[in-house]
């Protein structure tokens, strides 16, 4: 039987490699006629139109689907590395810094996740608005409760999405209400890995929230749950804000530093990614390089809780993967464009601006690689899964006023990054499907 194709057409842009501070024309393809070959799902062929048609074998010419996207920019579905579903309902919630933004939001917010319809329903809700945003994969922090991450995975599989989720682990220093224990971070993640991981395009991510809220012995199982399969995930935050700093060195005061907790409990390698890494120091950057795992650069949040400013070039000089991440709820906008504004703004802040190029690729292939799934998505090289989002940037008038008149591709897009958010989706593709469309 033939193969179900399906060609796509439009101006389309995806990065090879990280194209660095030098702006190395070689990390990306950029075709303004361009084509996509996508055969059951998957990336045949992507390149000039002419070229891919021409090549093309009359029988599957014939027989393919047709989407013209002509005047529209075409790109890997965005990649959000960070974010909290169950904390869409505390966006925009006045707070001081992290530690009281916690207590006085987020974790009542979390607490209310004992209702499994209310889980089902936010889950929804939360894929919905990623796929309108047009983030398709993302590394996903469910709540304490092992229902919230089935209602996750549950609804990420209908959509037939690549998503990462965990049960956050969670045994000390937190309301009642949100802790297990070792034990039973053990059973529930096991029984939660054994459900999904693998499952479709899911994949399981052992989910510890952070050191001040698990024992030494819950950090070992969670050591012990990352060593579990080989292709496992893992997802927490490291040295995100002063006070939390502060707090690590009186809880661990046989670790030399934060990330040597982590160290010391297995939690690092391939796989790990660590949301924010703002306060680390020249050792620990070189460390986390050697150890593979990658940090989440969050900057709408550690703008919003004041946290400090990330920095990214030096971090990235170091060899560390690093993807971008909105943080949702201490971010402030689902919006991967947003977030590559608020990423410039934090690097322009430290007058090391982020380049265009590097934003993008940051927001595409580089958040694949950060959470080791780039043998899958982040880009169009052939057998990639094809998740990819359409922007037009004409659809906000003030955008289309600045493109008007802009004189290279690079200056449009900054110009997207910069002035556009989730008005410019115009059409978001699962596997080729499409899923979302504006109007
Ligand atoms: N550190 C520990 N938990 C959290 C959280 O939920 N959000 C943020 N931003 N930082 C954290
Ligand atoms: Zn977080």
């Amino acid at each position: 039987p033939l193969p179900t194709a399906m060609l796509v057409r439009g101006s389309i842009l995806h990065f090879l490699a990280d194209p660095g501070e030098a702006c190395n024309t070689a990390a990306w393809e950029y075709f303004a006629d361009g084509a996509l070959l996508i055969e059951d799902g998957l990336v045949r062929r992507c390149g000039p139109w002419a070229e891919v048609l021409e090549n093309l074998p009359e029988v599957i010419r014939d027989a393919a689907r047709y989407r013209d996207y002509t005047g529209k920019l075409i790109v890997p579905g965005f990649v959000d590395t960070h974010t909290h579903y169950a904390q869409m309902k505390v966006m925009g919630s006045f707070g001081r810094e992290l530690l009281d933004w916690l207590e006085n939001y987020t974790y009542p917010a979390e607490i209310a996740f004992e209702d499994e319809t209310l889980a089902s329903s936010t889950a929804s809700f939360f894929l919905d608005r990623l796929l309108a945003h047009g983030t398709t994969t993302a590394s996903v922090f469910a709540t304490v409760h092992a229902h919230s991450v089935d209602a996750f995975f549950f609804e990420a599989e209908r959509r037939k999405l690549r998503m990462l989720c965990g049960k956050v682990l969670m045994d000390r220093h937190c309301p009642q209400a949100l802790r297990d224990s070792p034990e039973s971070a053990w059973r529930e993640s096991s029984a939660l890995i054994n459900r999904w991981h693998g499952k479709g395009r899911l994949a399981y991510s052992v989910s510890p929230r952070f050191a001040p809220t698990s024992s030494p012995e819950q950090l070992a199982v969670a050591g012990d749950l990352f060593r579990s399969r080989p292709d496992m995930h893992l997802q927490s935050h490291l040295s995100e804000n002063w006070r939390e700093l502060e707090w690590v060195g009186e809880l661990f005061p046989g670790r030399r530093d934060y990330l040597d907790v982590y160290e010391h409990y297995g939690l690092l390698g391939r796989g790990a990614i660590y949301g924010h890494g703002i306060h680390l120091s020249p050792d620990e950057k070189q460390r986390l390089a050697q150890s593979a795992a990658a940090i989440a650069f969050c900057p709408s949040s550690n703008l919003f809780l004041g946290s400090g400013f990330f920095h990214y070039a030096a971090t990235a000089e170091a060899s560390v993967q690093v993807g971008l991440a909105s943080d949702v709820g201490a971010g402030t906008s689902l919006s991967m464009l947003r977030t590559m504004a608020a990423a410039h703004t934090v690097s322009q802040a430290q007058h090391q601006p982020l380049s265009p190029w590097r934003a993008w690729y940051l927001a595409t292939l580089g958040g694949a690689q950060a959470l080791a799934l780039d043998q899958f998505v982040g880009n169009f090289t052939a057998g990639k899964e094809a998740d990819f989002v359409v922007l037009d940037g004409r659809r906000i008038p003030e955008l289309r006023f600045r493109l008007d008149c802009a004189e290279s591709l690079a200056e449009e897009l900054f110009a997207l990054m910069l002035l556009g958010d989730e008005r410019c989706v115009a059409a978001t593709h699962i596997l080729g499907e499409r899923v979302f469309c504006a109007e």
